[in-house]
């Protein structure tokens, strides 16, 4: 067994242009699937990168790992330190009590009741297309405006408001700007501080009103929780989603037999959507550093209490000792328990609305887009580098 005072491989694996795993950082799995790394920002140091999908389990779902230990200094894998007052950043009991009232009012019947109104938005965006016709930017059609204006709607900001908002959501998490990302969190969190006094005399069906309302029973979320709230699910939800609608359509269009396989049959797109979720890293990087508060073994290697410790969501997607023939995409897999949403307490609050949202888009682009192509060779489309999830900057299709 080998412990920390091996050396540390450099973690510094990019520009996040593409939709693989590095052919770097996957041999250095193969070769050891619990290794040091050196990570790019926060403090000096070393961490651990756990690459098993039963040792990122363990790290993302096992309480002897903490976030709220990682404060700013942890050394991390992503640019953004998260502020310590959102729920991502706690553990339990803290986490919990933040955690439960969204959880609650975050009910399947809410998620489903959205349904509609999401097909509808779809529908309208996917009219203009069509009205317009080929070729056409299909992200900034599509794939942008669609999660801003479900997460609007769910948390019931007034049509009037949603441009500024936009523009204030769109910038929270663009890492190479950090003095642009920390103006619109103001700018954000002053907004939703107006929009919550609203919902007090103004009460509405809506994700914040029902915050709001658990807010006045004993225990609730206060104030400053609720602005807290309301802007991890904007963060959380906004962008990973549109960056998933993006990377999905490009998958499909540069996979066209898989593309065929649900025009013919639209039966499958569930599966597919678990399936394009598996085999898309879509965080640009290892995950949000965790710190072991005791020490764990980790496939036979021994992680120290104080140690840091992250996850390779996209190598445990690809594990062979769960996924049978892991490279390839396969829309028929009996079982696909990847990680994508994440494990354990943390486990994505949205991945019901997401898993809604990318079905309704990929079922209705199939069916009334089923000769869509992508307008230029796949190497010319452009990304988004400077977020935490990969994305396409512009989607150019034909028809
Ligand atoms: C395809 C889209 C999405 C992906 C891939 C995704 C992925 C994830 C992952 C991996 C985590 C866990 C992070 C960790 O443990 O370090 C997470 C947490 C979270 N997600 Fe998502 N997410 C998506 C959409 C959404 C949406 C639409 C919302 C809200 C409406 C949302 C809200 C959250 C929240 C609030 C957390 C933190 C939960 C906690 O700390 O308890 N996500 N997400």
């Amino acid at each position: 067994m080998t412990e920390a005072g091996d050396s540390a491989r450099a973690y510094t694996f990019g520009p996040a242009d593409r939709l693989d795993v590095d052919p770097r950082l996957a041999e250095m799995c193969r070769e050891q699937p619990v290794l040091r790394v050196n990570l790019p920002y926060g403090g000096d140091g070393d961490a651990w990168l756990a690459t098993r999908h039963a040792d990122v389990k363990t790290v993302l779902g096992d309480p002897r790992f903490s976030r709220a230990a990682a404060g700013e200094d942890v050394p991390r894998a992503v640019a953004a330190a998260l502020p310590s007052t959102t729920m991502l950043s706690m553990d339990p009991p803290e986490h919990s009590r933040l955690r439960r009232p969204v959880a609650e009012a975050f009910t399947p019947r809410r998620v489903q009741a959205l349904r509609p109104r999401a097909q509808q938005i779809v529908n309208g965006l996917l009219d203009t297309v069509i009205a317009a016709g080929p070729p056409a930017d299909l992200a900034k059609a599509l794939t942008w405006p669609l999660p801003i204006t479900m997460m609007s709607e769910l948390l019931g900001v007034p049509t009037a408001d949603r441009d500024r908002f936009t523009v204030w959501v769109d910038s929270l998490l663009v890492l190479s700007d950090p003095d642009q990302a920390t103006r619109a969190r103001e700018h954000l969190d002053d907004y939703l501080t107006g929009l919550i006094a609203f919902r007090r005399t103004n009460p509405s069906d809506d994700l914040l009103g029902a915050l709001v309302a658990a807010s006045d029973e004993k225990d609730g979320p206060g104030d400053e929780d609720l602005v807290s709230l309301a802007s991890s699910l904007l963060s959380a939800g906004y962008e990973a989603t549109a960056s998933q609608l993006g990377n999905f359509v490009y998958t499909l269009l540069t996979h066209p037999d898989h593309w065929r396989e649900l025009v013919a049959d639209p039966g499958l797109v569930p599966g597919a959507v678990e399936e394009l979720s598996r085999i898309i890293p879509s965080s640009a990087s290892a995950g949000f550093t965790r710190v072991a508060l005791e020490d764990v073994e980790l496939s036979g290697r021994t992680v120290r209490a104080g140690d840091a410790v992250v996850v390779e969501y996209a190598v445990a997607n690809r594990d062979p000792e769960v996924f049978t023939h892991p490279e390839e995409i396969d829309f028929h897999r009996p079982s696909n328990p990847h990680l994508t949403f994440g494990y354990g307490v943390h486990f994505c609050l949205g991945a019901q609305l997401a898993r809604m949202v990318l079905r309704i888009v990929v079922e209705s682009l199939t069916r009334r887009l089923p000769d869509l192509r992508l307008a230029v060779p796949a190497d010319q489309v452009p990304w988004r580098t400077d977020r935490l999830i990969r994305g396409v900057a512009a989607l150019p299709v034909s028809w």
